[in-house]
């Protein structure tokens, strides 16, 4: 088939290397022509594993091309738009549609022959109606299908996610664009399970399952509060959660607080949409009181443990919103740090993936270290704020020479504190107050 993916960020490159993967013909299409420069040169402008080697095999067999261009879009049996919906500053939570209207502007009157638009991009119930009234009144004379596929791809994991997904929801109204995405989801067919719904229903599936991962996290940070207090053991108790199968073991990690471009947005969106339709979530809303406070509360003990210390020095390790990427949107590292610049700590960075990322935050308020044992020199306190393979096997006989103090606060239960704490190092992990 022939694909147009419009929008190539997160979700629109990977959905558009791997359809060219599965036989497709697809044109990626960005309006940032140095992003689509860099594409054409098979360089790719996200770090997302397996994603290079894709790009390159893709473009050499000629299934994947790049342009800044719509002038193909005629061509394409399905568009998919995949551009950001962010939230609107100070209003609460509202949703920005405005890339959206901007590509539909633009693509309405290049529509030629039957298509099927697809809206990837997050957006709330009733959103892909007002679309598609939108383009009837642009060009009246287009055929066209429009229909929601949400996306439900990990940041760092999205290829593998695309290939493996734990389903794929088709939002569509219409029989003639269903045998079309039928066709274009048959390599999934005997893999996962393809369920059709309506349009509305699979805007409102995603934000229900973003909404809903959110609150199983801030449900175990709370819990772990509650186990530091009465010497319980947080990990023990979301692993037995786990295995009753009603609730499953995953999204269960203790942390810092949930973070990223989606999950902090979506829940917001979703909690403003219920209040302006008159049916609050207070769940959702209770959510996102208590993952703020949870950055809050954290810098606070920080603070606390390095109060006896004159000019303290905090060396913060792992800074993007989870390991393996090198997004600090909604960063829960870069929240606690930016409360603890607040308080004039001084602080020293470092993150294999994301310290050009940080830099754009923190600009010239902090320093950037190199690694680990650059960052930890005459550190007070050494916090480490995302689940970064390496920092499991640190050196801590080294470590234990080059710090001020032996204070460490791992808030992802990363590090080998048996090892840490045999060199003198005093161990502070969330949720279990006996280590
Ligand atoms: C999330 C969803 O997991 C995807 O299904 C969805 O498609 C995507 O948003 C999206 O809407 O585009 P992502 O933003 O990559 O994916 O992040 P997650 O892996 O879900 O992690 C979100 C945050 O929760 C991170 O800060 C992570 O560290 C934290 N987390 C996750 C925990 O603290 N504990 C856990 O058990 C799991």
């Amino acid at each position: 088939m022939n694909m147009h993916v419009i929008g190539l960020g997160y979700v629109g490159l990977p959905v558009a290397v791997a359809f060219s993967e599965l036989g497709n013909v697809v044109v990626g299409i960005d309006k940032n022509k140095e992003k689509i420069d860099l594409l054409q040169k098979c360089e790719s402008t996200i770090a997302e594993a397996k994603l290079k080697d894709l790009l390159i095999k893709n473009i050499n067999t000629k299934r994947l091309s790049f342009s800044t261009s719509l002038e193909s879009i005629g061509k394409a049996d399905v568009v998919t738009i995949a551009v950001d919906t962010p939230t609107i500053s100070g209003r609460g939570g509202s949703v920005d549609l405005s890339y959206i209207n901007t590509v539909v502007h633009d693509i309405a009157n290049y529509l030629d022959g039957y298509t099927v638009i697809v809206i990837k991009s997050t957006v709330l119930p009733g959103t892909c109606k007002k679309i598609e009234n939108l383009i009837k009144q642009l060009n009246p004379k287009a055929s066209f299908d429009l229909v929601s596929i949400p996306e439900f791809l990990r940041e760092g994991m999205a290829i593998h996610d695309i290939f493996e997904p734990d389903r794929i929801i088709i939002g569509v109204e219409s029989q003639r664009a269903k045998n079309v995405l039928e066709k274009l989801y048959s390599p999934f067919k005997d893999k996962t399970k393809i369920f059709f719904t309506s349009r509305a229903s699979a805007e409102m599936i995603k934000y229900a399952s973003n909404s809903f991962l959110a609150m199983k996290i801030t449900f175990i940070n709370e819990i772990s509060n509650l186990c530091e207090k009465r010497g319980c053991n947080v990990y023990d108790v979301a692993y037995a959660m786990g295995l009753d199968t009603r609730i499953g073991e995953k999204f269960l990690n203790p942390g810092p607080g949930f973070g990223g471009n989606c999950l902090p947005k979506d829940i917001l969106a979703l909690a403003n949409f219920g209040k302006s339709t008159g049916s609050r979530l207070r769940l959702v809303e209770s959510t996102i009181v208590a993952n703020e406070s949870r950055k809050k509360e954290l810098a606070a003990k920080i603070l606390h443990l390095v109060e006896e210390y004159k000019n303290p020095k905090v060396a913060f390790l792992g800074l993007s919103f989870k390991a393996g990427v090198d997004d600090c949107r909604s960063s829960p590292s870069t929240d606690i740090i930016t409360e603890l610049l607040d308080k004039n700590i001084d602080v020293c960075v470092y993150d294999p993936m994301a310290i050009d990322n940080s830099k754009k935050i923190f600009k010239s308020r902090v320093t950037y270290a190199v690694d680990v044992y650059n960052a930890v020199k005459d550190a007070d306190l050494i916090a480490f704020g995302t689940e970064c393979e390496d920092f499991k096997f640190l050196d801590w006989a080294k470590i234990g020479t080059l710090v001020r103090n032996k204070i460490i606060f791992d808030l992802r239960n990363i590090i080998n504190s048996q090892e840490a704490k045999k060199n003198g190092f005093v161990c502070h992990i969330i949720g279990n107050s006996n280590i």
